[in-house]
């Protein structure tokens, strides 16, 4: 039971694809270039169109092969994509130069599928230039707006569905409810997309695929690692061995945790590789953080591969790598989106040419599924609703050369802001919340003597998806506190400050 989302170009796919999921349903993304006959032959239960930046009019803009409509596959148009079903099918887009954006009232106009049971008006929210003027035949317009004469209409006899608002988004108050109208009312899905039949289907797609084989696992102490390894114990328990390389850059407590939780809670043979002295030997002297990120990533590759290879020797060796790849990595999206991250993510992985099969069991997820997945298999929520980490672990946020005193420094200032931030209740809302360490130092005074040592910079930022990001405004009391503990508990330490800066200009890690 699959929902298409056809991806006009906007960042509104993603969200679509996000709240079909939310409702229960399996949700796939595809480019809007697909043809019907590749429509046909994934067997989809329903279709939606997504918004995007384009006119109708605009040449070239996004079309759709009109043989989808024909397929008998219900199809809800949203925005752009309910503009393009409108014009396709004989009805008229004006292009009104002006248009709705934002909050917007819509009228309803008789009965309706998508609308059951919903009052006579209704806010909704609203992107749009061009407006729908006439409904194709067929068609039965349900709702308006002051700028939309047709807001939604409905074909039900050919199950073709059409709004030209955002439902997806949070401020279109029953905008989830319509995607389930459509969703479990009209093409009849039922909603059984659920943790545990997302962890059942794994844990069967992952013996069908390892049968009797062993399974190697690289885990990083973030959250895609941990849970992946998790699914692949789930479905085969001790043909899975995990690999840990302590790079000395990890935060406080992790290397524990992480040996915690698999070796005693999931019983996993865990090879916990300590590797900080080699990491500390070649990072000294080194400033450059292009070099940094450069020396940490290589490294971790050279200590993964040392131990691929001595578990290589006899019959024992393990065939399968297991990678916690996720679907906004798989999506090839227009937007160059996913191209960025990938970028970032060859520090800290795996190269490519070892010689193992992958089994990617978070392939078809979303972040916040994978964390509920997590949750369900009954990982601690320390490791499931972790902030990202980067690849080259503290190494990015201690400016200037790397040693073992700095990385010490930075690790227990890290764990007293986010502990403070913890406390504060404030740690899911922020996307990440850390400690940097500079390279300066500067002159205080504590008792009676006058100290020389270094300022940490606290570093807190909200954002969807990192390629934007505002710094938090933290409340002052919070900030206080993360000061005064700052000062007190960690040794080297004797200024704080914060950084006030949004990405762009800034990004987020300092290096
Ligand atoms: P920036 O600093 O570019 O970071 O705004 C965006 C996001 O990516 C994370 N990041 C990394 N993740 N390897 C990773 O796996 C890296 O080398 C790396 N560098 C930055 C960063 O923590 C933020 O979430």
């Amino acid at each position: 039971m699959t929902v298409l989302v056809v991806d006009f170009g906007a960042q509104y796919a993603q969200l679509i694809a996000r709240r079909v999921r939310e409702a229960r349903v399996y949700s796939e993304i595809v480019q809007s270039t697909i043809t019907a006959e590749e429509v046909r032959a994934k067997r989809p239960s329903a279709i939606i169109l997504s918004g995007g930046p384009k006119s109708v009019y605009e040449v070239p803009a996004p079309s759709l092969d009109p043989a989808i409509y024909d397929l008998g596959v219900p199809i809800l148009g949203i925005c752009y994509g309910a503009q393009l079903m409108a014009q396709q099918l004989g009805g008229d887009v004006a292009h009104t130069g002006g248009g709705e954006y934002g909050r917007t009232e819509l009228t309803r106009q008789g009965p309706s599928f998508l609308m059951d049971g919903w009052p006579e008006t209704q806010s909704c929210w609203m992107s749009h230039g061009d407006a729908i003027a006439s409904a194709p035949a067929g068609f039965v317009v349900t709702a308006s707006t002051p700028l939309a004469p047709v807001a939604v209409m409905e074909n039900a006899e050919r199950r073709l569905y059409a709004v030209q608002f955002h439902p997806e988004v949070a401020h279109s108050e029953r905008g989830q409810e319509l995607l389930e109208s459509f969703l479990h009312h009209v093409a009849e899905i039922p909603p059984t997309w659920t943790n545990t039949s997302i962890i059942d289907d794994q844990v069967a797609a992952i013996r069908a695929q390892v049968g009797s084989e062993r399974v190697l696992c690289a885990l990083s102490g973030g959250v895609d690692s941990a849970v992946a390894a998790a699914l692949v114990t789930k479905a085969i328990g001790t043909q899975l061995t995990c690999v840990f390389v302590d790079t000395g850059l990890m935060r406080k407590n992790e290397g524990e945790q992480i040996e915690a939780t698999f070796t005693r809670q999931f019983a996993v043979r865990l090879i916990h590789v300590k590797a900080q002295d080699r990491f500390f030997d070649a990072l000294a002297g080194v400033t450059d953080p292009e070099r940094k990120r450069k020396i940490i990533g290589e490294l971790f590759i050279r200590e993964f591969e040392a131990v691929a290879r001595e578990l290589a020797v006899g019959d024992e060796a393990p065939r399968f790598l297991v990678q916690g790849t996720l679907y906004p990595d798989v999506i090839e999206s227009g937007s160059g989106h996913a191209a960025n991250i990938k970028s970032h993510h060859n520090v800290g992985g795996l190269p490519e040419d070892l010689s193992f099969d992958l089994i990617e069991p978070l392939r078809s997820l979303f972040k916040d599924e994978v964390r509920h997945v997590g949750e369900e298999l009954g990982l601690p929520a320390e490791i499931v609703w972790r902030q990202p980490f980067p690849g080259p672990g503290l190494g990015v946020r201690i400016i200037g050369e790397v040693t073992r005193e700095r990385a010490e420094i930075l690790r227990n200032a890290d764990h007293v802001v986010v502990d403070e931030i913890k406390k504060a209740g404030l740690y899911r809302e922020l996307w990440q919340s850390f400690a940097v360490l500079p390279a300066v130092r500067t002159v205080g005074v504590m008792g009676d003597g006058r100290t020389y040592a270094y300022p940490i910079v606290i570093r807190a930022v909200t954002s969807d998806d990192a390629m934007t990001a505002d710094w938090a405004r933290l409340p002052y009391d919070v900030i206080e506190s993360i000061a005064n503990r700052l000062i007190r508990e960690v040794p080297g330490v004797n200024r704080v400050a914060l950084d006030v800066t949004s990405k762009p200009p800034g990004t987020i890690e300092w290096e």
